[in-house]
């Protein structure tokens, strides 16, 4: 596992502190008047589930990296709000109940690989009610995309931190893409600290990604872009840096 999302969580939840609030009410928006409780797969540090605990959803977190869980349900206590978070492997687990809705943020989706897609929405329909929204960010390349790179700068307290993600290479006959991640402590006890992380994430594509969700029980029956303030539906058969995939359980 990457640093960042096991011993530097600390570092991930502060580089990652953007302001959530907006998505929150539109993710909330989309999910409906009738969902009460809500499932997110891969939630880290527990932002979103913060910010939708706040909007009155009964939240449940998992993910597979035990410092992220702690870091979330010390987050989420300490700021007097209620949810369940668990260690589990959104691949493949098993929670009592079933839920109202879902989401996952971030691309998470794209640190499995097409065949843990597949299981991860197995297990995710297994635990949504029929025709529940599960909202999957989840960014889409176009032909001959370029490589991409995000720089950006955050600040909490005394620390400041310079932040970049980039692509680095492509396999698009295994449809694998290297990054890497690097993370330097600008000011603050840690100064000078740098965290630099590899990943190898699943490089999607609308056709490949529309075969995978064809392939799983759920169905796609919207797409928003993200990237724009009012998050507009788009064409399924659109690439985009950051999509939102409206997907509904069987
Ligand atoms: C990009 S972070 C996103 C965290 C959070 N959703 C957010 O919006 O900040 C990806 C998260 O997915 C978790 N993760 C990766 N593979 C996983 C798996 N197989 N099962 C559960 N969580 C996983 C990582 O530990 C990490 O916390």
């Amino acid at each position: 596992m990457t640093r960042i999302y096991s011993e530097e969580v600390e570092l991930y939840d502060l580089a990652f502190d953007w302001a959530v609030s907006a998505e929150a009410d539109w993710l909330v928006e989309r999910l409906g008047p009738a969902c009460r409780k809500v499932l997110e797969p891969g939630c880290g540090t527990g932002r979103m589930l913060e910010a939708l605990a706040r909007r009155g959803l009964e939240v449940t977190g998992i993910d597979i990296s035990e410092p992220m869980v702690a870091f979330a349900r010390a987050r989420l206590a300490g700021n007097g709000v209620a949810a369940d978070v668990r260690v589990a492997d959104m691949t493949d687990f098993d929670l009592e109940g079933r839920f109202d809705g879902a989401i996952c943020a971030i691309s998470t989706a794209g640190l499995l690989s097409a065949d843990e897609l597949g299981r991860h929405l197995e297990a995710m329909a297994r635990h949504l009610l029929p025709g529940a929204r599960y909202l999957v960010q989840q960014g889409l390349a176009g032909d001959q995309a370029e490589l991409w790179r995000s720089e950006w700068e955050a600040e909490r307290g005394e620390i400041r931190l310079h932040v970049v993600f980039e692509a680095l290479e492509r396999d698009l006959d295994r449809a694998r893409e290297l990054s890497r991640s690097r993370v330097e402590v600008l000011t603050g006890p840690r100064a000078g600290a740098v965290v630099e992380d590899l990943h190898t994430t699943t490089y999607w594509t609308p056709a490949t990604w529309r075969a995978a969700i064809d392939a799983s029980p759920f169905a796609q029956v919207a797409c928003y872009d993200g990237g724009l303030p009012e998050r507009p539906p788009v064409e399924l058969e659109q690439a985009g840096g950051y999509l939102w995939h409206e997907l509904a359980a069987p």
